[in-house]
C-alpha cells in the first residue's frame, strides 16, 4: 500500500477537519460554516463514510483530507502530504534528506562514467590493451560495439584508475563509495579491477552505475562486478536495459539471457529486445521492470540446465510475477480479457551453447529458437521428467507435488484442462482425482488474493475510474488533445488530481521523467504504478473511445457527487423557501459542471470528423 492510500486508511476526516472547523452532526454527516468562505448558514459537509468534504456554497469545491489541509493551510500536495503523515504515523522518505542523498548519488554517476570513459580510453589505445583486444575480435565483437557500449580495459596495476581519478578532483572514499577502489589496511587505496575486460553496467536511465569485469586469462573470477554501493544493486539491474528498452516495448516481448556477452552478441546482430541479469537468478524487481515493458518475457536456457534449482527459482519469480492477472480495478474495465495474463516462456538452446555462440554462428538459428519457444508449463514438464523418476511411486507423487499447484493457478480453463491431462497421463493417475486435488490447491490461491484484496478500508481510497483515465492519458501521447480539456475538479482523490496537473503542466516532448521529476516521492510511486499498468492493445481511435468513455463517466461521477449533497441537503432544509434556495444553487453547480462534459464532447466530436475527413 502506497503512503497516500495508508494515510487515508489511518485518518478519520472527521478528526483532521475538527481541527481546524467546528462540526455539527448533521444525520450520518457533519456540516460547518465554510472555512474557505464567509457565510451565515452552513454549506460546508463532511463524509465520513466517503472520506471526502464539500463545499456546497460559493466555494463549491471539495475532496478528500489532502485537499482539505491543502487549501486550509495554502500549501502544496507534498507539505500536505508530510502534515498528515506524521499525524497518521506514517514514515515518508524526507525530501530534504533526499535531496542530500540525490547529490551523493549524482557523484557516484560521473565518478562511474569518468571510469567508464578512462577504461574505454585505454582499450582503444593502450598497448597493454592488446590482449583485450584481441580476446574482442576473436570473438567477433565489432568496433561499434565496443562503442556503444563503451567497454574498456583495466591495467594491470594497483592505483592506475586512483591516481586518473584523484586527478580528476576526487576523493579515495568517493572512489570506494562508488565500488572502484578498496581502501588498504594500512591507509590508502587500491584498485579493484586490474588486467580485466571493463563492462560498464548502466540502470534503465542509462547511467553508468557499476562494470563487470571479465578476465582476460584463467584468473578466477571469471567475473569481478562492482561491489554493492547506493547506486550498483545487483538484484535490480538488468544488462542492456538503457538500449532494449524501446526494443522490448516496441517488438512486445523482452529476452533474457544469461550472460554479457550474450547481450553483447544479440545486439550487434540487431536484435535489440535482449538483457540479462547479473549473473543471478531473475529477481523480482528486475522482473518488475520487464512488466512495465511488456507482458511477454522469454527466457534463453541451456538445456544442461533443466531442472536446476537456481533456474527454476528465477522462472518461479518470473511466473509469478506475469501469471498476476491485470489488478482487479483494471480487470473491470478489461471485462476479464485473459490474454492479458502475461506469457513466459523459455527459449531452449542447444546443448552447452551459449545464445552468443548461436548468434555468431547463425543468426537464423537463434530467430528460429526464439519463434520455437515453449510455454513455461512444457518447461516445468521436461524439468520435472528429466530430474524424476517417473517409473517409481516416489517419483510420481514428486511430479503431482510439484506440477499440480503450478497447473491449478493457471486462469485459462481450457488451458488448465489441457495440463491437467498431461499430467494425469504422466503419472498414470485418473485425471478426475487430479481436477479434484487442483480444486483442494485453488482455494489457498483464492485465499491468498482475498486477503490482499480486503484490507482493512473503512472507506475506499481508490478511484479506479480516475486511474484508469490518468493511465491511459499517461501511456498515450496521442491523447493529449482530449486530455487537456478534462476538469481537474472531475479527479476527486488528490493524488490522481495532483497527478494530472502535473501532466497538464508538461508537453509531451518533456516526456515522462519531466513529470516524475516535478513531483513529491510519494506521487512518484503513484506514477510509476500507473505507468506500469498494462492497458489492451487497441488502436488510436479506440483509445480515443475509451477516453471519451471514460471522460463522460468521470463527468457523471462528478454530477453523481453533487446529486447526493444536494440530497443531504434538502433532508437538512427546514423550509420550503431554504430547499427551493438549495435546488437552486445546485443547478448552478450542476450547470458550471456540465459545461466542461459539452466542451469535451464538441472536442471528441471534432476528432471524429477530422478523422472521417481524413479517410475520404
Ligand atoms: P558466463 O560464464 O556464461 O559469462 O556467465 P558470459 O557473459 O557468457 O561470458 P563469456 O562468454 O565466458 O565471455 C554468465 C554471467 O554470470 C555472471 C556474469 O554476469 C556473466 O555474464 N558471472 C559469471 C559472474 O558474475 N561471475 C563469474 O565468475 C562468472
Ligand atoms: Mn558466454
Amino acid at each position: 500500500m502506497s503512503a497516500i492510500d495508508e494515510i487515508k486508511q489511518r485518518l478519520d476526516i472527521v478528526d483532521v477537519v475538527s481541527d481546524y472547523v467546528t462540526l455539527q452532526k448533521s444525520g450520518r454527516n457533519f456540516k460547518a460554516l465554510c472555512p474557505f468562505h464567509t457565510e451565515k448558514t452552513p454549506s460546508f459537509f463532511v463524509f465520513p463514510e466517503q472520506g471526502t468534504w464539500h463545499c456546497f456554497g460559493s466555494c463549491g469545491t471539495g475532496g478528500d483530507i489532502f485537499s482539505f489541509v491543502m487549501k486550509q493551510a495554502s500549501i502544496d500536495f507534498g507539505a500536505a502530504l508530510r502534515i498528515l503523515a506524521e499525524r497518521a504515523g506514517v514514515t515518508l522518505v524526507a525530501k530534504q534528506k533526499e535531496r542530500a542523498v540525490d547529490k551523493e548519488v549524482e557523484r557516484l554517476y560521473l565518478i562511474n562514467e569518468a571510469a567508464a570513459q578512462y577504461y574505454h580510453h585505454l582499450l582503444l589505445n593502450a598497448k597493454a590493451a592488446e590482449t583485450a583486444r584481441r580476446h574482442l575480435s576473436e570473438r567477433g565483437i565489432s568496433k561499434e560495439t565496443i562503442d556503444s557500449f563503451e567497454l574498456g580495459f583495466s591495467p594491470d596495476s594497483w592505483d592506475a584508475l586512483c591516481q586518473h581519478l584523484e586527478g580528476r578532483g576526487y576523493k579515495g572514499d568517493e572512489l570506494v563509495s562508488a565500488g572502484l577502489v578498496i581502501a588498504k589496511e594500512g591507509g590508502g587505496f587500491r584498485d579493484m579491477f586490474r588486467n580485466r575486460l571493463m563492462i560498464p553496467i548502466r540502470n534503465d536511465g542509462g547511467k553508468v552505475v557499476g562494470f563487470g569485469a571479465r578476465a582476460l586469462d584463467s584468473t578466477i573470477p571469471k567475473y569481478l562486478n562492482s561491489s554493492q554501493t547506493a547506486i550498483f544493486d545487483k538484484s535490480g539491474l538488468l544488462y542492456g536495459i538503457d538500449r532494449a528498452k524501446g526494443a522490448i516495448r516496441e517488438q512486445g516481448l523482452a529476452i533474457i539471457v544469461e550472460g554479457y556477452m550474450d547481450v553483447l552478441a544479440a545486439h550487434q546482430y540487431g536484435m535489440a529486445n535482449v538483457v540479462a541479469p547479473m549473473g543471478t537468478s531473475l529477481t523480482q524487481k528486475q522482473v518488475g521492470i520487464i512488466k512495465r515493458l511488456t507482458r511477454n518475457l522469454a527466457l534463453a536456457l541451456d538445456a544442461d540446465v533443466a531442472g536446476d534449482q537456481a533456474t527454476l527459482r528465477g522462472l518461479e519469480v518470473a511466473r509469478q510475477a506475469f501469471s498476476e492477472r491485470v489488478d482487479r480495478r483494471e480487470k473491470r474495465w478489461l471485462e476479464g480479457d485473459s490474454k492479458m495474463e502475461g506469457k513466459v516462456k523459455v527459449i531452449l538452446l542447444p546443448r552447452g551453447k551459449d545464445p552468443d555462440e548461436v548468434i555468431r554462428e547463425c543468426p537464423e538459428e537463434w530467430r528460429r529458437l526464439i519463434d520455437e519457444a515453449s510455454p513455461l508449463m512444457d518447461y516445468f514438464f521436461k524439468a520435472v521428467t528429466s530430474t524424476l523418476d517417473l517409473s517409481h511411486e516416489d517419483g510420481k507423487s514428486a511430479a503431482v507435488a510439484q506440477l499440480l499447484p503450478r497447473i491449478s493457478e493457471i486462469a485459462d480453463s481450457v488451458e488448465r484442462e489441457l495440463y491437467l491431462r498431461r499430467l494425469s497421463k504422466l503419472v498414470g493417475l485418473d485425471e478426475k482425482t487430479l481436477a479434484g486435488e487442483a480444486a483442494r490447491l485453488k482455494p489457498t490461491a483464492r485465499e491468498r488474493a482475498k486477503k490482499a484484496v480486503s484490507l482493512p478500508t473503512t472507506q475506499s481510497p481508490s478511484h479506479p475510474l480516475e486511474e484508469y483515465c490518468l493511465t491511459l492519458l499517461l501511456q498515450h501521447p496521442g491523447l493529449r488533445e482530449q486530455g487537456m480539456a478534462l476538469p481537474p475538479d472531475y479527479f476527486e482523490g488528490t493524488e490522481n488530481r495532483e497527478l494530472f496537473l502535473a501532466w497538464q503542466n508538461t508537453t509531451d516532448a518533456d516526456g515522462f521523467e519531466r513529470i516524475r521529476q516535478g513531483l513529491d516521492v510519494s506521487l512518484q510511486e503513484h506514477l510509476d504504478t500507473l505507468m506500469s499498468r498494462v492497458l489492451p492493445p487497441a488502436s488510436e481511435r479506440e483509445m480515443e473511445t475509451a477516453l471519451a468513455d471514460c471522460t463522460r463517466r468521470l463527468g457523471e461521477q462528478h454530477l453523481r457527487r453533487l446529486k447526493a449533497l444536494e440530497e443531504v441537503l434538502l433532508t437538512e432544509a427546514e423550509s420550503e423557501g431554504d430547499k427551493n434556495v438549495i435546488k437552486e444553487q445546485v443547478e448552478t453547480l450542476l450547470q458550471k459542471a456540465l459545461e466542461p462534459t459539452s466542451q469535451l464532447k464538441d472536442l471528441f466530436e471534432k476528432a471524429r470528423r477530422e478523422r472521417k475527413g481524413a479517410r475520404q
